[in-house]
């Protein structure tokens, strides 16, 4: 740790971290060609930029894409297991503050999200890169509480994380009075990264409670049907196997939800020759599981045969405590969903006569791994302490599908800077830009794309550059 503005485990990694990020570099060709298109007019010049977000290399990378373009950066993990520590040193080092390592408790947790919403002069970001919500939430929170709505802070709340923030705010009335409803007035918009953000800034906006324009960048098709498809078929079984060293083939393993995560995390087992189960509530989702071959049941049914259980819902109790006190003996949990609470931990723990046992902790190789024992002798193991397995146990998801992701974060930064007076609501990028994304990606992968004659194109009744397809296809 230290005193300069950054705190991160070790900076002596930075070296190591620069490595890594020159091999991302080529694996991620949309943000090496956003760079180089939009480098001379620095559409992100004088700009303060706050970013929530996995502080992984490909993060990283994402980062000096924002910097190149002109934008004044601080950054902080939106997980406390999934910072990787060699990449949150290349960055701290040239000067871009950073708080985040890997295994931060609670507060610090929120404490760096603070820090990294706060600029040395008091003031706040202009835009903020958000991936679950988490910094949107705080500054509405903030403002809530400034605004004389402080009840709320009395609790009770409803889990030991929100009772975290609570404090925080009220620790920020005291030491910033004005703090948030100085900051959020100055604040342009916000594009957020995934599933479980969308849906929060969706309920805010609904409440009319929401402080300023979002941009939905996980439901470009080019972030939502290829990172929470692919690269979950790439980090689901890579998070299992650091984890446990454990053969998957043969084994009979349980995805809970066949959404967009839930296929590519079906799709990584099966990969690997489990058999694959799925539970599903959306009949639609639930006949894309068995016209794919998997076998469609609950998890109760799941209980007597199930070796792996994985939960992708983006939704609460997926898996009671009841649940894994049935288990098999070994069974092994996780949850690659974006929170924690698909999973009820608190429960489990205070089930009579479960004890918990570390394997790992989170500064060992594919740690945290631990295992609960049963009055009847029976363990589990859970993974990543039911926080997101492929970030938590291994290194998230690989460098060329997050290009994808990335590159629409980073138009979505431009595109919120160039329409600044666009009204607070939740917006999508264009059609065009998704498919510019896709095509910035193309080269890399040798692919060679068919051009329309004016004939077809007419034909068809899309232009000859594109768009290809209505908004309501669905790929
Ligand atoms: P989605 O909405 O496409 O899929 C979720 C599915 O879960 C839906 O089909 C829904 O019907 C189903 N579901 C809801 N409640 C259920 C229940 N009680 N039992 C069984 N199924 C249930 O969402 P998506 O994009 O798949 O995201 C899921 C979660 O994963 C979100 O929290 C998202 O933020 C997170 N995520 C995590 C990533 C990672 O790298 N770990 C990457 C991308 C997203």
């Amino acid at each position: 740790m230290s005193n300069e503005d950054y705190k991160v485990a070790d900076i002596s990694l930075a070296e190591f971290g620069r490595k890594e990020l020159d091999i991302a570099e080529h694996e991620m060709p949309g943000l090496m060609a956003t760079r180089e298109k939009y480098g001379k007019e620095q559409p992100l010049a004088g700009l303060k930029i706050m970013g929530s977000l996995h502080m992984t290399i490909q993060t990283a990378v994402l980062i000096e894409t924002l910097t190149s373009l002109g934008a004044d950066v601080r950054w902080c993990s939106c997980n406390i297991f999934s910072t990787q520590d060699h990449a949150a040193a290349a960055i701290a080092v040239t000067g871009v503050p950073v708080f985040a390592w890997k295994g931060e408790t609670l507060e610090e947790y929120w404490d760096c999200t603070f820090k990294a919403l706060t600029w040395n002069d008091g003031s706040g970001p202009d835009q903020i890169v958000d991936d679950g919500g988490d910094a949107t939430m705080l500054i509405h929170l903030g403002v809530r509480a400034e605004s004389g709505d402080t009840d709320f802070l009395e609790g009770p709340a409803s889990s030991e994380e929100e009772q975290v923030v609570f404090d925080l705010i009220k620790r920020v009335l005291v030491s910033h009075p004005g703090h948030w409803t100085k900051i959020a007035p100055k604040i342009v918009g916000v594009s957020e990264e995934t599933t479980t953000g969308v849906h929060r800034l969706i309920q805010m906006e609904e409440k009319g409670e929401l402080l300023f324009q979002a941009i939905n960048v996980n439901d470009s098709v080019t972030k939502s049907k290829f990172d929470n498809v692919y690269g979950c078929r790439h980090s689901l079984c890579d998070g299992i196997k650091r984890a446990m060293d454990v053969l998957i083939s043969g084994k009979v393993a349980m995805v809970c939800g066949f959404g967009d995560v839930g296929k590519g995390s079906a799709e990584s087992l099966v990969n690997e020759r489990a058999r694959v189960l799925v539970s599903e509530v959306d009949p639609i989702c639930a006949l894309q599981a068995c016209m794919t071959g998997y076998q469609v049941t609950t998890v109760e049914d799941a209980l007597p045969v199930a070796d792996i259980y994985v939960t992708t819902t983006g939704n609460k109790d997926i898996i009671t405590a009841k649940h894994m006190s049935q288990m098999k003996d070994q069974a092994i949990v996780c949850n690659i969903g974006h929170f924690d609470n698909e999973i009820q931990i608190a429960e489990l723990e205070a089930m009579p006569g479960v004890t918990k046992t570390s394997i790992k902790t989170d500064d060992i190789p594919g740690g945290p791994v631990d295992r609960y024992t049963f009055p009847n002798g029976n363990s589990i193991y859970l993974l990543a302490a039911g926080r997101l397995i492929n970030l938590g146990c291994a290194t998230g998801h690989p460098s060329f599908v997050m290009s994808n992701s990335f590159t629409n974060q980073t138009i979505a930064q431009i595109d919120i800077a160039k329409n600044a007076d666009r009204k607070v609501g939740v917006f999508r990028l264009s059609k065009e830009l998704d498919e510019e994304v896709a095509r910035l990606h193309l080269g890399k992968l040798g692919a060679k794309l068919t051009t329309l004659s004016q004939e077809q194109a007419d034909y068809i009744s899309v232009p000859v550059d594109g768009p290809y397809k209505p908004e309501h296809y669905r790929y």
